[in-house]
């Protein structure tokens, strides 16, 4: 396997970065997966697009122009030879020698791309079976719209996900609304058919699945409601699913132990991740 780091293409066994890099010091540092499809990077622009928008809020300069970034991209997924799986990316503030605030204007960013092939038959079994969540308090900061590499909420929450046997934690706000997933969107959908997912305006980070999806619902000719949901409201769902560039659309059958509807995968769910790729860009 081959990785780029900081301008150079490694073995990914000797693709290290200093010690003082403020990734490593204080996770000051925005990242991007993206789904490598057939060979195409999936949704390239819109992850780059927000690859930008989360740079620009935590005022951390872009590595280099958008085209070269692609160029990086594509070459780290041509020189490991990725054709389904995922790409990786990772900018820092860079390094320079410990202190809270910003380093001398200057500083070169760190740049990170890694990529690798994804289990498909495995992914497609799952989502055959359905994956169960386990509903957690949210306890992250407010601007879970930047895609900080900052994620020891999430890593928690997966971890205990993990350890009561399910593949992902749901985040539920003071109110007893669902936020987002550790590493995914929420999603349910009613016994009437209509699809609800909470408005990415606050408490989420705006999945690039997410937009799509919405698109293809619309398409699809779903109602679409984009409002909060209690974890009541889930649990009494016709389905459940959650999205990510990981995961595409994946039905949930169990929510802290009850199971969703009759626990088997929904059929809404389970056309929308069929058909993700033919609206995907
Ligand atoms: N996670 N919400 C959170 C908190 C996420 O970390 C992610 C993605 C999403 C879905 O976003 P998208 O559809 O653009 O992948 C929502 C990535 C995949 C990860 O951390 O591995």
């Amino acid at each position: 396997r081959i990785a780029y780091v900081n301008g150079r293409y490694l073995p990914h066994r000797d693709a290290t970065v200093h010690v003082e890099d403020r990734g490593y010091q204080f996770a000051d540092g925005v990242y991007e997966v993206c789904e490598v499809w057939a060979g195409h990077l999936v949704d390239e622009a819109r992850h780059l697009d927000r690859l930008d928008r989360s740079l620009s809020e935590l005022r951390i300069p872009t590595p280099m122009t958008r085209k070269a970034l692609s160029a990086v991209l594509h070459e780290v997924v041509r020189r490991n030879g990725v054709k389904d799986g995922l790409v990786y990316l990772q900018v820092t503030r860079g390094v320079a020698r410990r202190d809270h605030a910003f380093p001398a204007p200057g500083t070169m960013p760190g740049l990170v791309v890694t990529a690798r092939r994804s289990d498909r038959g495995g992914q497609e079994a799952l989502a055959a079976r359905g994956v169960s969540v386990i509903t957690v308090p949210e306890n992250r900061w407010p601007r879970v719209d930047i895609k900080s590499t900052s994620l020891l909420p999430n890593v928690l929450a997966k971890q205990q996900a993990k350890e009561a046997g399910a593949r992902e934690a749901w985040f539920v706000d003071q109110d007893g609304f669902v936020t987002e997933g550790a590493s995914t969107n929420a999603w349910i959908v009613t016994a009437d058919r209509r699809i609800v997912t909470r408005p990415a305006e606050s408490g989420i980070l705006r999945g690039i699945t997410r937009t799509v999806v919405l698109e293809e619902a619309a398409a699809l000719g779903y109602t679409v409601e984009e409002r909060p949901f209690t974890v009541d409201e889930a649990h009494g769902a016709a389905e459940a699913f959650i999205t990510a560039a990981t995961t595409v659309v994946m039905p949930v059958v169990r929510i802290d132990d009850r199971p969703v509807a009759n626990g088997a995968p929904g059929t809404v769910a389970t056309a929308l991740r069929l058909k993700f790729h033919a609206f995907s860009a």
